[in-house]
């Protein structure tokens, strides 16, 4: 009887090893936008490509829509290795202690994906995501979206349209800086709380890259939509450190393959993603959509620029410097 427990005993442990090296690894991915945006869209490509490259030994569940965690909550829940992937846009690094990440905030400081990707594929891009490691966090990639917009419920032609507005943005100094700079009053909130905001008239306005406006149907509350393209909204893919060093180095190596996969896709769509969703706008007609003349962005351009040099010890004013050097912009030569 003892022999044959034994027997049932180990063979149940056999078992459960077995189980055990063939349950795949989970790396669950958490994000605050819709499925159907540049981000959601990249996030389930480098899922697929992850159990294709793993061959199934690693499983990329993603959650989009804030459906685990809303902005600020989920990079806590990377650091204490809750979640284990998230693509946050650049700004909400500021907050984590990391504020060289809002340089990616300046007005108008890339004028556009070719000036952008100088710094995110570049050394600058590799020397930022460095600074993440003493959080915990390693940095995997720079995923495109597109240049903000500003929307409201009254016509924005010139700064001044924009006085006395609240106007939602992320947590970031500089992006507040901005707003202020136009006369408006700076709201800071989470991605997953606009739409009600502006619904009920908490927030007069926001900016954000088209995508996620028609995404999260904030065109049905917003009356104007201005094309000011006055900054960059992008995104760093971060893992939590430890769980990614402690991997097995064969499927950490299939999931950078993965990653670098997903990262092409990422910004070969952003721009399609976003001109898809302006159509899905104009189309809408709930929303009356401008685009400004030269002389007008001029004038945006012109009022946003003493931010540059307001926050520039915010950042660093090497890293600023260096960036100018790289795209050409110069805030004092407008
Ligand atoms: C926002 O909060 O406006 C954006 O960061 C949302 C996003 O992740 O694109």
């Amino acid at each position: 009887m003892k022999l044959r427990n034994l027997f049932i005993g180990l063979a149940a442990a056999t078992f459960s090893a077995i189980a055990m090296a063939q349950a795949p690894i989970v790396i669950k991915f958490s994000h605050v936008v819709a499925a159907d945006t540049p981000k959601g869209k990249a996030s389930e490509f480098f899922a697929k490509k992850a159990a294709e490259l793993t061959k199934g030994k690693a499983k990329v569940e993603v959650y989009a829509n804030s459906a685990l965690y809303k902005d600020k909550e989920e990079m806590e829940a990377l650091q204490l290795g809750a979640v284990q992937m998230l693509a946050p846009s650049l700004a909400k690094f500021g907050p984590l202690g990391v504020k060289e990440f809002e340089a990616f905030d300046f007005p108008y400081i890339f004028d556009d994906t070719a000036d952008l990707h100088k710094i995110t594929q570049g050394p600058v891009g590799a020397s930022m995501m460095a600074k993440l490691e003493p959080k915990g966090i390693k940095g995997l990639a720079f995923w495109d979206n597109g240049f903000k917009s500003f929307s409201a419920n009254t016509p924005i032609k010139v700064p001044g349209d924009l006085k006395g507005k609240k106007l939602r943005i992320q947590s970031s100094k500089v992006l507040e800086e901005q707003i202020r700079s136009v006369g408006g009053l700076p709201q800071v909130m989470a991605f997953s709380e606009v739409y009600q905001a502006l619904q009920t008239g908490v927030v007069d306005g926001t900016e954000n890259p088209i995508s996620n406006l028609y995404t999260q149907k904030m065109h049905e509350v917003q009356k104007h939509l201005t094309l000011t393209n006055h900054g960059y909204l992008g995104y760093a893919v971060i893992v939590n450190k430890k769980f990614w060093e402690g991997l097995p180095a064969d499927v950490r190596g299939q999931l950078e393959a993965a990653m670098k996969e997903a990262t092409a896709y990422a910004n070969k769509i952003a721009q399609e993603e976003n001109d898809t969703a302006l159509e899905g706008v104009k189309k809408s007609g709930k929303t009356a959509v401008y685009m400004p003349s030269k002389d007008e962005r001029m004038a945006f351009k012109k009022a946003m620029a003493p931010v540059h040099a307001k926050m520039a010890d915010r950042v660093g004013k090497d890293l600023l410097q260096t960036i100018y050097k790289e795209t050409g912009f110069d805030p004092n030569k407008l």
